[in-house]
């Protein structure tokens, strides 16, 4: 097997991260995914740093047993407390997280340099992409808001009607106080979060018209695929039979085909999802 031929590791905390996936897939339709969500340990976006790295060390482990060639973390919490240890258990391993390029597009989209993120209570605590934000633009101001009930909404399918606006609004509206002052509002807000592209609609409505959604998964995996692009490890479309996907969990296929399907975009079969021990 030729080191391009390899597949790409690609791991959440648990159905989240298809919405990662799907972006990856569209932007690399000749490349084979390994995709693993931790469903048995989820949500991250509630634990502590030191939790969030062990399960993220112990999965990126069990990828590289898989044989992967790069891999990426499709999962804001993860990408914000793990990455470095991550990079550091496997130096020669190129390894991809969502917090840089999220980052970089709200940076290359907001004209007001004011930017608001909403993430997990972890994401936003850790402060990885306010980090983030400021290296790449030192005078941009960033607000950042947890919105945690949003990943239970999304997962359950509640992506629009009255509680998923109310929800959304309650969320958003201390970002975008004050009312009168529109030039110090942020122009330009960041789904931290990899369930939150379910709500888009929703959370576009709440933060209005003139505000521009940046969503990490679609700048990812432009991102991943440049990356791998650069160091030589794309897969050549004449090496094999196009896009092949692999999807691997730590409990409960039936819930993960179910609501993987919608985060996906096209349909799993209970019997498409391997329980795996970690
Ligand atoms: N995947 C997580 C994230 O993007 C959301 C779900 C969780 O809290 O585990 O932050």
């Amino acid at each position: 097997v030729s080191s391009t031929s390899r597949p790409i590791g690609v791991f959440d905390s648990g159905v989240g991260g298809l919405t990662v996936l799907a972006q990856l897939c569209i932007e690399m339709p000749d490349e084979q995914f390994v995709y693993l969500g931790d469903t048995a340990r989820l949500p991250y976006g509630t634990k502590s740093p030191d939790t969030v790295i062990r399960y993220a060390v112990q999965i990126a482990q069990a990828l590289v047993a898989c044989n992967v060639k790069a891999m990426v973390i499709a999962c804001n919490t993860a990408s914000a407390m793990a990455l470095p240890a991550i990079r550091a258990h496997f130096p020669e391993l190129p390894v991809m997280g969502v917090v840089e390029p999220g980052a970089q597009a709200a940076v290359n989209t907001s004209r007001n340099g004011r930017i608001g993120v909403i993430a997990t209570e972890a994401t936003v605590r850790g402060g990885a992409y306010q980090r983030a934000i400021v290296q790449r633009r030192p005078e941009a101001i960033v607000t950042a808001a947890a919105c945690q009930l949003l990943v239970a909404l999304a997962e359950e399918g509640w992506t629009d009607g009255p509680v998923a606006r109310g929800a959304a609004a309650r969320y958003l509206e201390p970002l975008f106080e004050p009312r009168a002052l529109r030039e110090l509002r942020p122009d330009t807000l960041v789904l931290g979060c990899t369930h939150f592209p379910m709500l888009r609609a929703v959370i576009a409505d709440s933060a209005g018209p003139t505000v521009q959604i940046v969503d990490s998964a679609a700048t990812t995996a432009r991102a991943v695929r440049q990356q791998l692009h650069d160091c030589g490890q794309l897969r050549n479309a004449a090496d094999g039979a196009g896009l092949r996907l692999r999807l691997l969990a730590t409990d409960g296929a039936g819930r993960f085909a179910a609501i993987g399907s919608r985060f996906l975009g096209r349909s799993i079969a209970v019997s498409d999802v391997e329980i795996i021990d970690l």
